[in-house]
């Protein structure tokens, strides 16, 4: 065992694991964060997915001592009792049917938003992919990035008129 330091969502965290133990039951199971979801294990459905140093990351096949960036979870992503954007187009476009993939698709579709706030629907498609959902919610999934694509053109063309 050795102490690893964690920053995940704006905190610092010290733990006492195997250096080579998955960041996700870390995560989930030393500090409560239930955000990343334990899918395959195999780091091929997305389930898992956080944001390391702006990179949608599996968390699953990730050794905790190997991350050394921020770690953002689900948790991270609303501010001062505001859902973000994103979490709010999921509502909106009632994208979850089951709910078990939502959680890696938002965090997928943020680190893809932050690298391109206008994709293309090809480059959504592109963006998302490999983020599975058995309940195929895609469609909605691509709604809802949209959604979030045009009020934030708006709210630019606003603050620029
Ligand atoms: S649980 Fe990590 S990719 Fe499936
Ligand atoms: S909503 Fe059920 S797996 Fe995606």
């Amino acid at each position: 065992m050795s102490v690893v330091s964690l920053r995940v969502n704006g905190a610092l965290h010290e733990v006492d694991v195997e250096a080579s133990t998955p960041l996700l039951y870390v995560l989930r199971n030393d500090l409560g964060l239930r955000g990343p979801r334990f899918g395959c294990g195999l780091a091929q459905c997305g389930a898992c997915t956080v944001i390391i140093d702006g990179v949608a990351t599996r968390s699953c096949v990730t050794p905790v001592g190997q991350v050394n960036g921020e770690i953002t979870t689900l948790e991270g992503l609303a501010k001062d009792g505001k859902l973000h954007p994103l979490q709010q187009a999921w509502i909106d476009e009632q994208v979850p049917q089951c709910g078990y993939c939502q959680n890696g698709q938002i965090m997928t579709a943020k680190a893809l938003l932050d690298r391109n706030p206008n994709p293309t629907d090809a480059e959504i498609r592109e963006g998302m992919e490999g983020v599975l959902c058995r309940c195929m919610t895609y469609y909605r999934i691509q709604a809802a990035i949209k959604r979030v694509v045009r009020s934030t053109a708006a709210s630019a063309e606003e603050a620029s008129a």
